[in-house]
């Protein structure tokens, strides 16, 4: 079973319209539905925002359901000026920015015995972009996809020398709320993962209003691709 995670209702709204056969059950105030969605059995879950949030709602889908790999999508906010909304980003790293143990001789974001960059599982990084090929290579007005570092933080950045400090610290493209959590609990559980954002806003001072007039195409824009990469993931077992 592939477990898809959101943190806000608008970003998991259209699987829920769109997914079939469908069963909820409520563990920690959280309502999983399980059904099928593009010939793949799912498990959907609108986590809250936040990093707390989604590493109870990880750690509870994995330790629920059948889980094989897990799929953070929703949006993010762009920290390099060629990424702008509606363009896709899809995590190679993520990072937990605000972890911060400098007192103690370490670099921003690093655990001790864990280290800082938690790695996406490299199939569905490949798998993504394969699934983002099929619905937008050679069409005009393309949104751009970049794989790259996604950071998150417990705070909604609106802040320009903030954008500046996480991407020469990190190396970072974009800015959420949640990715780290998840993948920091599927690596130590072992289970594979991937976040895939949609830009949604700058994360300059303007960044609450584009955010909020942009919130249901980015979601919109999100639902397509994990589609693709749920069709992809079938043609790739199909193949094996
Ligand atoms: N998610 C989308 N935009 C964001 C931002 N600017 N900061 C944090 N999380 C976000």
């Amino acid at each position: 079973m592939i477990g898809i995670i959101g943190a806000m209702a608008e970003e998991v709204a259209l699987f829920r319209e769109n997914m079939e056969s469908t069963e909820t059950s409520t563990h920690a105030r959280m309502e999983y539905m399980t059904g099928s969605l593009k010939g793949q059995q799912i498990v959907l879950l609108q986590s809250g925002i936040g990093k707390v949030n989604a590493t109870i709602a990880t750690q509870i889908m994995i330790d629920k359901f059948d889980i094989e790999r897990i799929i953070f999508t929703g949006l993010a906010g762009s920290l390099v000026p060629n990424l702008a909304r509606g363009d896709v980003v899809v995590s190679n790293y993520v990072v937990q920015y605000d972890f911060d143990l400098t007192t103690f001789g370490r670099r921003h974001g690093e655990l001790p015995d864990v280290g800082r960059m938690i790695e996406a599982d490299p199939t569905l990084v490949k798998l993504t972009c394969f699934g983002f090929d099929s619905i937008f290579k050679y069409e005009k007005d393309s949104p751009q996809l970049v794989v790259g570092t996604i950071v998150s933080g417990d705070r909604f950045v609106s802040d320009e020398r903030k954008i500046e400090w996480l991407q020469r610290e990190f190396g970072a493209v974009a800015i959420e709320m949640e990715g780290a959590a998840v993948g920091y609990t599927c690596l130590v559980n072992e289970v594979p993962f991937v976040v895939l954002r949609t830009i949604s806003d700058s994360a300059s001072s303007n960044a609450k209003d584009e955010f909020e007039s942009y919130l249901q195409q980015a979601s919109n824009n999100s639902f397509k691709i994990v589609s693709s990469l749920l069709e992809a993931i079938s043609h790739k077992a199909a193949a094996e």
